[in-house]
């Protein structure tokens, strides 16, 4: 049955592609064929209609838009207000390689060329799980979300669930995933801040680096997204983001250079927003100066979905291949080459850049895909990540770990209804999700039956009254938290301890809000005090679960309860990872990688997020993809997450790089190779368990550069690293070596990275405020560690925030 699907496909494969107009030329010589002759002579055979339909994708299907009616021109559909364009009827005539898949190129059978496919995204492979009458079934992985793999701080860890990730990606068929996603978390309200990794771009390039190389070591392709500054959602297409090019430099960009540089992606998605006025995927100087020619980025670069608005300003850009792709982007281009405004070395450029990807793809090796990835290890594998990722905030008293065999009273709808992880294209089709009452049950403790009942008829009763999503951005409100206060003394009395799980969901389309988001809801904060006073009135422990995938509030509540363990979005395996911590059967080696403020007015970009909006121009009407016209501007600068909160000497509720174990580490015999630095530097430091229980820890190393040129951050993560799994008593050393780059700060006026003569403090610590040992070195004279291009200037000028 399956095997006929596939040929069937491939035959109108090459039905399609046969009805491309061929030259007479090519008729009477062979056809050059990839893989076969050189991409010089595929291209030169090439008719400008075939390299046109090449640079312009297809075949995604938007949910609730009809097919286009066999034989007509193909129509733009209304989709709230936002003239969808007329769609590839390929698309619709083609059968699907992997149903669900987000898009395909074009194939062109006579060249040899398949039709490669790409789907999202990067919490997990997101295909249709069903296909008409097939009784298989293509469930795939939820990985843990990215916000809590960065929390683990092991790029190992994170590669082996690239591995397994991508084991999925091509043993379903898929050709590129669309992911892993690193834009930086700005600000807590950021609807897709738990797609991201980190407010830090080492933090986030190293992990991007990590997945990439583990996800590609299966021979699939990786797609870097959103590139570049794409750090909100509200007006997400239209945005004009305005921001220094040090900034862009320094934060937004750097993390792409570390994932580019060290694990060549094959693909990079730019971003919907505009860069100081230009769309990214219309600015050459992003994708073609920066991208492709200081960065010596190999892979070909794909918009987002209908990003940016000219196909020819987006093939003179340098953006290869546009997505999902419309059939008047072709005709675009092959108007553009004929009147002279897109030259055809740069179609041919961008074609050659998809045809080598292609060349790699699994579906050009013709490999054989078998449907049935082992996701019982790959389970395993979720588990294991989503445990070192959670960061225990708080454990007073020892709250933590709880033994198994205790009786806990489960609190709140999300201990019931686990959020594995966001919404929207970073959404995965998962075959289950372990909750915390199951994943309690599995590990051995006894649960309050009562009151778990008591919770579950609540949750269906409530969820049946839920509307229905009207499209896919689309979500029904949190069910509100019941009151409990008439049943907790009774709880208090018959449990041992109380375990409250807080959860939030966001994804693509919006951002968060502050009120009954970032801040809990009244019925939250009721539930919480509720539960410890009664519980505390009998001696009893607290312990608050935030399944989250973003910053919330804590501080004006946390002093209420014993322990608070962030388990993020853990993925499918939830409330098993989540037991795992609780149980101590894992120590929680998890450490922040995004600051929790004492107050969102304490966020460095709270007075420019989302930004302004505009009015509409007459006579157009808002519409739900564009959104209004709007701009933001980074005012804040490179004054991000932890670089303001220390600079700016503000206190946050849990600093960046916290997090506590059930053991305690030291850190000892910190030592810098040299006092002067020639070439490179080292440090050494030595870490040891000197608790109880086995565990590991994440050394951190800030440095503080000399500023009597321009202002810096008064510490910046240069390098980090996860202790192996210490027994008590036991002790690893770490080395650290840092190069001239590490120690260079962007400037602007020159378009250099310059690391400048003085003294250079070295902090060697386990958070961004717990600092072990400074030890520092000087460096004699400035290095230009490296020269680029000046680009991405803004058209205004930018008050920017300086710490001086
Ligand atoms: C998202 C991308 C995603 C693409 C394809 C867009 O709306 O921004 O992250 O990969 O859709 O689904």
């Amino acid at each position: 049955m399956k095997t006929s699907y596939k040929y069937a496909a491939s035959a109108a494969l090459i039905a399609v592609a046969c009805s491309f107009q061929l030259s007479a030329n090519a008729q009477s010589k062979p056809v050059p064929q990839l893989g076969k002759n050189t991409l010089k002579q595929v291209i030169g055979a090439m008719t400008l209609q075939e390299k046109s339909k090449l640079v312009v994708g297809m075949g995604f299907k938007m949910p609730g838009v009809p097919a286009p009616v066999k034989g007509e021109k193909p129509k733009s559909v209304d989709i709230g207000g936002f003239k969808l364009p007329p769609s590839d009827p390929m698309a619709y005539e083609i059968p699907e390689k992997v149903p669900g898949a987000a898009g395909r190129t074009h194939a062109i059978a006579r060249l040899g060329i398949p039709s490669i496919t790409v789907s999202d995204g990067p919490a997990g492979l997101r295909i249709e799980p069903k296909r008409p009458n097939d009784p298989n079934t293509y469930y795939a992985t939820a990985f843990p979300v990215a916000t809590l793999l960065a929390s683990t701080w092991d790029t190992a860890m994170v590669k082996k669930v690239g591995v397994a990730f991508g084991n999925e990606i091509r043993e379903y068929g898929v050709d590129i995933i669309l992911g892993p996603a690193l834009n930086i978390h700005r600000n807590p309200l950021g609807g897709r801040n738990f797609e991201y990794y980190s407010e830090d771009p080492l933090v986030a390039g190293s992990m991007t680096a990590a997945i990439v190389k583990g996800i590609q070591s299966n021979g699939v392709g990786t797609s870097i997204k959103h590139f570049a500054a794409n750090n909100q959602e509200t007006n997400r297409n239209s945005v004009n983001t305005i921001v220094s090019e040090r900034a862009m430099r320094e934060i937004y960009l750097k993390g792409f250079s570390i994932a580019v540089k060290t694990a060549q992606p094959w693909t990079v998605m730019s971003s919907y927003n505009k860069i100081n006025g230009t769309f990214t995927s219309q600015r050459r100087d992003l994708l073609t100066t920066i991208l492709k020619n200081e960065w010596d980025f190999k892979g070909l670069v794909m918009t987002d979905w209908f990003g940016g608005q000219d196909a020819v300003a987006q093939m003179n850009a340098g953006n290869d291949l546009l997505m999902p792709g419309n059939p008047d982007q072709s005709d675009a281009i092959v108007a553009a080459v004929k009147n002279g405004t897109l030259s055809m070395a740069q179609l041919d450029a961008n074609v050659e850049r998809i045809l080598k990807i292609i060349l790699k793809s699994p579906t050009f090796r013709g490999y054989k895909y078998s449907d049935k990835p082992d996701l019982a290890a790959h389970a395993k594998v979720a588990r294991r990540a989503a445990s070192e990722g959670m960061v225990l905030l708080k454990d007073d008293g020892d709250a933590l770990p709880l033994s198994t065999g205790k009786r806990i009273a489960v609190f709140g709808n999300t201990s019931y209804n686990i959020i594995a992880g966001g919404t929207g294209s970073g959404d995965v089709n998962k075959a289950y999700t372990i909750s915390l009452l199951q994943g309690l049950d599995n590990a051995g403790y006894k649960v309050q039956e009562k009151l778990s009942k008591t919770y579950q008829d609540y949750l269906a009763d409530e969820k049946a009254k839920q509307p229905k999503p009207r499209n896919f951005f689309d979500h029904p409100a949190p069910i509100a938290e019941m009151d409990v206060n008439s049943i907790v003394a009774q709880e208090a009395d018959g449990a041992d301890a109380a375990v409250i799980t807080i959860g939030r969901n966001a994804g693509e389309g919006a951002d968060r809000k502050l009120e009954n988001d970032y801040y809990l809801t009244d019925a939250e904060k009721g539930l919480i005090n509720g539960v410890a006073n009664a519980f505390h009135a009998k001696g009893k422990k607290v312990i608050v679960i935030l399944n989250i995938g973003g910053v919330v509030e804590v501080a004006s509540w946390r002093d209420s309860v014993d322990g608070i363990l962030l388990a993020w979005q853990p993925g499918l395996e939830a409330g098993n990872a989540i037991a795992d911590v609780l149980s101590g059967k894992i120590d929680p080696s998890g450490r922040l990688a995004t600051t929790f403020a004492m107050d969102y007015k304490d966020e460095p970009s709270a007075k420019n997020f989302p930004g302004k909006e505009f009015p509409l121009p007459e006579g157009q009407k808002p519409n739900m993809m564009m959104g209004k016209p709007s701009e933001v501007t980074y005012e804040e600068g490179i004054y991000v997450g932890y670089r303001y909160f220390d600079a700016f000497k503000v206190k946050p509720a849990y600093e960046f790089g916290y997090g506590l174990s059930y053991t305690k580490f030291k850190l000892s015999d910190i030592k810098v190779s040299s006092p002067t630095f020639k070439g490179s530097i080292t440090v050494k430091v030595s870490v040891k368990n000197t608790g109880n229980v086995a565990g590991k820890e994440v050394v951190q190393l800030y440095l503080s550069a000399p500023t009597q040129n321009i202002d810096k951050p008064e510490d910046e993560l240069k390098a980090f690293a996860k202790t192996g799994l210490l027994a008590p008593g036991q002790s690893q050393f770490m080395v650290f070596t840092l190069h001239p780059s590490d120690l260079a700060s962007f400037y602007t006026g020159k378009s250099e990275w310059i690391a400048d003569a003085g003294e250079y403090k070295v902090k060697v610590g386990i958070s961004s405020r717990n600092i072990e040992k400074t030890v520092s070195f000087t460096l004699a004279k400035p290095i230009i560690t490296e020269r680029t291009h000046t680009a991405l200037t803004p058209q205004v000028s930018i008050d920017e925030l300086k710490n001086k």
